[in-house]
This record gives C-alpha cells, sequence and structure tokens, in this order.
C-alpha cells in the first residue's frame, strides 16, 4: 500500500469525444487506479477509477456520505453548515437515518410498482411524438421530447403541477450547474425549499391521490398499507426534502439520457437500427446505454470515517473520495472492449446508478421511460438524424448531469 504521494490534480474534465470520460481516467486506471484529487475548496483528497475500487468505495460503511462533511468537486464553498434545508435529502444521509428513509420510499419505487405506469408512460411518449410529427420538422429534441416525458411523469407520480416546471427546473438549474457563486446556489435551494414546503402545505389541506400528499395525509390503500397520518413520522421540512430530492433527481437524469442516447445512437446508425427493429433487444440496449454515456458524470462522493486502505492506498480519516462512475464503466477488466457502444451486449454490473444502499431509487422508473421511449421515438421517425454538424451540438461539460443543452434534429416527412 502507498499513500501515492503525486501531486494532486484536479476532477478530470476535458473530453475529446462526447460519449467518452475524459481521457485522464483512462491512463489513471491504467498506472494503478488512485489518484490525489484537488477539491476547488482547497481539500486535498483521493479519485478512484477501477470498476472494482468504485464498487469496494459505494459498498463500504467506513465511507459516509454526509454532504456536510465531504468537499464538492464543483463547488468551492459547502453546503450551508447549520442547512435545515438538507434535512430529508437521503442521498446525503448514513444508516440508520438513511434507512429509515428508503424503507418509507423504496415501496413505491419497486420494477413491480412502476410496471403500474407503463401504459401512462407509453401514452405520454405517444402524445409528445405525435405533438413533434404535427409541427414538423425541425425541432429540438430536449424541448420537444427527452425534458417533457421525465417531467410530466414525475409531476403525476408526486402530484406536482407540471405548470410550476418553468419555475423549478430553472432552480434546479442552477444547483446542478458548476461555477456558480455561493449566493447563487444558496437562492437557489431557498426558492426551491419554499416551493415544495408550499407544496407540502397545500397537500395536507387539499388530498390527492400522488405520493406527496400520501406522504403528508398517510396512504389510503397505497402500496404497502396504510401509512400513519404523519406519513410514517415525517416533519413537513423533513417531507420537504423528500419531494426536493426526488424532484430534482427524477427530472435531470432521465431526460438527459433520452437526449443524450438519442444522439448517441444517431452517431452509431447501425446500433439505432437495431433499436428500432428487434424488440427483443431493448433491455440489454438501455443498460449499455447507461453505462457507455455514465451521465451522472463526476461520480459519487464519500468521506472515509477512520484512517483506511483502498485501492492500494492509504486514506485518512476525513478525506473525501470520489469514486467515477463514468471511468468504472469503461473498465477494460470488467467490459471488453469498453469504449465499443454494443446494444446487445450484457452488462448487469454497470455502474451508471451507482452501488449500494445508496443506489438509485429511481431506477425502475428510468429504465421503463427509455424502455419506452427511445424506440417509440426510432419507429415513429425511422428517417431521424441531426439538424446540424455534430461538432455544433451544445454538451453539457458544464453541468454535474452529463448531456446535451440542445438537440436539434430532423426527418423526412412521411409521403402523403
Ligand atoms: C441516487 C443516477 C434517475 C432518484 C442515484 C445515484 C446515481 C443515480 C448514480 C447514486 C448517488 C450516490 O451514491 O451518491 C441516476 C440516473 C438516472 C436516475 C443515471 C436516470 C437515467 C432517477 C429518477 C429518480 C431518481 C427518475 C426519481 C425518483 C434518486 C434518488 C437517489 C438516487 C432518490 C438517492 C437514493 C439514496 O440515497 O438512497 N441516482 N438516477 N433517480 N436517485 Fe437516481
Amino acid at each position: 500500500v502507498t499513500s501515492r504521494a503525486s501531486t494532486p490534480s484536479a476532477l478530470p474534465r476535458h473530453r475529446d469525444c462526447p460519449f467518452d470520460p475524459p481521457s485522464a481516467y483512462t491512463e489513471l486506471r491504467e498506472e494503478g487506479g488512485a489518484g490525489r484529487l484537488a477539491f476547488p475548496d482547497g481539500n486535498v483528497g483521493w479519485l478512484l477509477t477501477r470498476h472494482e475500487d468504485v464498487s469496494q468505495l459505494l459498498a463500504d460503511d467506513r465511507f459516509s456520505s454526509d454532504r456536510r462533511r465531504t468537499s464538492s468537486p464543483v463547488h468551492s464553498f459547502p453546503v450551508r453548515p447549520d442547512d435545515r434545508r438538507m434535512l430529508g435529502s437521503f442521498i446525503g444521509m448514513d444508516p440508520p437515518e438513511h434507512t429509515r428513509y428508503r424503507r418509507l420510499l423504496s415501496k413505491w419505487f419497486t420494477a413491480r410498482g412502476m410496471r403500474g405506469l407503463q401504459p401512462r408512460i407509453e401514452e405520454i411518449v405517444e402524445d409528445h411524438l405525435a405533438a413533434m410529427e404535427r409541427a414538423g420538422p425541425p425541432a429540438d429534441l430536449v424541448t420537444s421530447f427527452a425534458q417533457p416525458i421525465p417531467s410530466l411523469v414525475i409531476c403525476e407520480l408526486l402530484g406536482v403541477p407540471y405548470e410550476d416546471r418553468t419555475d423549478f427546473q430553472r432552480w434546479a438549474t442552477v444547483l446542478l450547474r458548476l461555477g456558480q457563486s455561493r449566493q447563487e446556489v444558496y437562492a437557489a435551494r431557498d426558492a426551491l425549499w419554499d416551493y415544495m414546503r408550499g407544496l407540502i402545505d397545500a397537500k395536507r389541506h387539499r388530498p390527492d391521490e400522488a405520493l406527496l400528499s400520501r406522504l403528508v395525509n398517510g396512504d389510503h390503500g397505497a402500496p404497502g398499507g396504510p401509512g400513519t397520518a404523519t406519513a410514517a413520522g415525517l416533519t413537513d421540512d423533513e417531507l420537504t426534502g423528500v419531494g426536493l430530492l426526488l424532484l430534482v433527481a427524477g427530472h435531470e437524469t432521465t431526460a438527459n439520457m433520452l437526449a443524450l442516447g438519442t444522439y448517441a445512437l444517431l452517431r452509431h446508425p447501425e446500433q439505432a437500427r437495431m433499436v428500432r427493429e428487434r424488440p427483443e433487444v431493448i433491455d440489454l440496449a438501455v443498460e449499455e446505454l447507461l453505462r457507455y454515456l455514465t451521465i451522472v458524470q463526476f461520480g459519487t462522493v464519500r468521506v472515509a470515517r477512520e484512517d483506511l486502505e483502498i485501492a492500494g492506498v492509504r486514506v485518512q480519516a476525513g478525506e473525501t473520495v470520489v469514486g467515477s462512475l463514468a471511468s468504472a464503466n469503461r473498465d477494460s477488466s470488467r467490459f471488453p472492449d469498453p469504449d465499443t457502444l454494443d446494444v446487445t451486449r450484457d452488462t448487469p454490473d454497470q455502474m451508471a446508478f451507482g452501488h449500494g444502499i445508496h443506489q438509485c431509487l429511481g431506477q425502475h422508473l428510468a429504465r421503463m421511460e427509455m424502455r419506452t421511449g427511445y424506440p417509440a421515438l426510432l419507429r415513429r421517425f425511422p428517417t431521424l438524424r441531426l439538424a446540424v454538424e455534430p461538432d455544433q451540438v451544445p454538451l453539457r461539460h458544464d453541468m454535474l448531469v452529463y448531456g446535451v443543452h440542445r438537440l436539434p434534429v430532423t426527418w423526412d416527412r412521411a409521403a402523403g
């Protein structure tokens, strides 16, 4: 074991190809896997790049997810230390607190539970494709397809008015963008918080059948049976945090997979043809696109609770360790020929949804939206293609969740 005294460097950000993670990751994987990482706040920690090490990081309870103790790979300032707005955001909690939330919510997000949403998702997808067809080419696939579909789905699931999306999308974008000032980030969090807090209050007075209302008022025969009147013991502040986490996570992620995934398929026409013509490959195709694109581009962040060894290096208590999901998903020791997009490959241990106790709660929902969305789009518009040169597609280098800012596409109108 070494402590690898290499000079700390910032998180690799430069991509040579829109679909490949920065090549610095490949070098690091080959050189031993772990490197010293310099954070924007001046702290120094570690970057792990191999599949084996990243999965160990995420499964090891000697690491904490507590956001008040980690350095951020994108901001130079901490979350507000006394922030009541951290309440309910269980992505940044450890057991037993995390377990309490996860138990409460997981019954809503099971593969089986999500299958009940399939008909509605198909309908939403068809509506948006029909609107695109009526409007005619060209279109921005982000605004006409990739963004509205997951947005409408999560709004309906939670019971958030879809009409409010311009506001909450704008605030969420501030939280997910790199290089924002402390004031901007705190103001966006406040605005989101006040918005969701108001919604939680409204659910108490005007209950409906959607998830937030059921968490506030208790279930009325929802999955898992009747809940308690205080939503299994969560305070209104805690519920606000839960609502925000679900809204932001449910929104940005799948939207970017739909848009970036379509872009990748358009650049690999033989792969697009398989998704269009062979329904039996769609499940594998979705996993492969998740692996190949790994939109949570800067990885997962943990902090060591004690001195320990991982990936052949000594990590000290209190140091932040970033596990790169994007790099793990291109590790050739796990995925042969990792830089090739092959929608027929079997990748059961791809890590785009993370790993361990925080593995994505919304993964079954996201999968269903992609499984429905890609083939429906490619079948409705068999001649779908980019409407600009590939290098004109604006990439989300500047966002926590990678993807495209816009995807101008065109197609031939059906004859007659
Ligand atoms: C957690 C990715 C869609 C809700 C995570 C994590 C990743 C991830 C990597 C783990 C973070 C960590 O370990 O620190 C993705 C991707 C998605 C997606 C790639 C789409 C393709 C969704 C959707 C929802 C959602 C649709 C909506 C409900 C969550 C929540 C967590 C989470 C609540 C925290 C889970 C916990 O801490 O126990 N996601 N996600 N995600 N995701 Fe997703």
